[in-house]
């Protein structure tokens, strides 16, 4: 058995190197993702662990998408019942890490299963709302938003700043975590 470090050093490893191979689109929004995520945790002045367990959510939280490449890289808007099997990545994603590992931290689980689930409760899966959604996935959420707008897609070109903002700015989102990025990457 597996020290739980030594899990959670081959989880990251594992499953980047599978998602670099999948899917190099999301593997390097992943990678970004952690990085904003990081980022944000630090500007909250949370502890190393914690750091490094939000960290580590943000690089993980797209994971369910291995298994479901050729939507992901579809070139335009994905018809409806294909729309629907993505919208399942955070619960995929979680089955399989929970049928895989076990003592992944609370705030790892969290960032992945939840990352799209909204303040104001018009996110998903689960339609949560407020409180109920984790400061790990808010933060998560945050960092996802803001790398997904800035950058190019498939179907569309990186969106300006000022719209990103905009999108940030809007009742779904913790506003904390959203000027603790604002914040950090004034310093760039
Ligand atoms: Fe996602």
């Amino acid at each position: 058995m597996l020290s739980t470090r030594m899990q959670r050093e081959w989880l990251r490893s594992f499953l980047l190197g599978t998602m670099e191979k999948c899917d190099r689109g999301t593997w390097e929004h992943s990678i970004r993702v952690g990085k904003l995520c990081e980022r944000i945790a630090s500007e909250f002045g949370y502890s190393k662990k914690e750091v490094s367990y939000i960290t580590l959510a943000g690089l993980l939280h797209d994971v369910g998408k291995v298994f479901m490449t050729d939507m992901i890289n579809y070139p335009g808007r994905l018809p409806d019942r294909d729309m629907y099997i993505v919208s399942q990545h955070p619960q995929l994603g979680i089955r399989f890490i929970n049928i895989n590992f076990s003592d992944v931290p609370a705030q790892v689980t969290e960032g992945i299963v939840l990352h799209h689930e909204r303040l104001n409760g018009s996110g998903y899966p689960y339609n949560l709302k407020g409180d109920e959604i984790s400061m790990a996935a808010r933060i998560v959420a945050v960092a996802d938003v803001f790398d997904a707008m800035s950058n190019l897609r498939p179907y569309r070109p990186p969106l300006p700043k000022s719209e990103v903002y905009k999108e940030l700015c809007r009742p779904g989102y913790d506003q904390d975590a959203v000027f603790a990025l604002m914040k950090n990457l004034r310093n760039d």
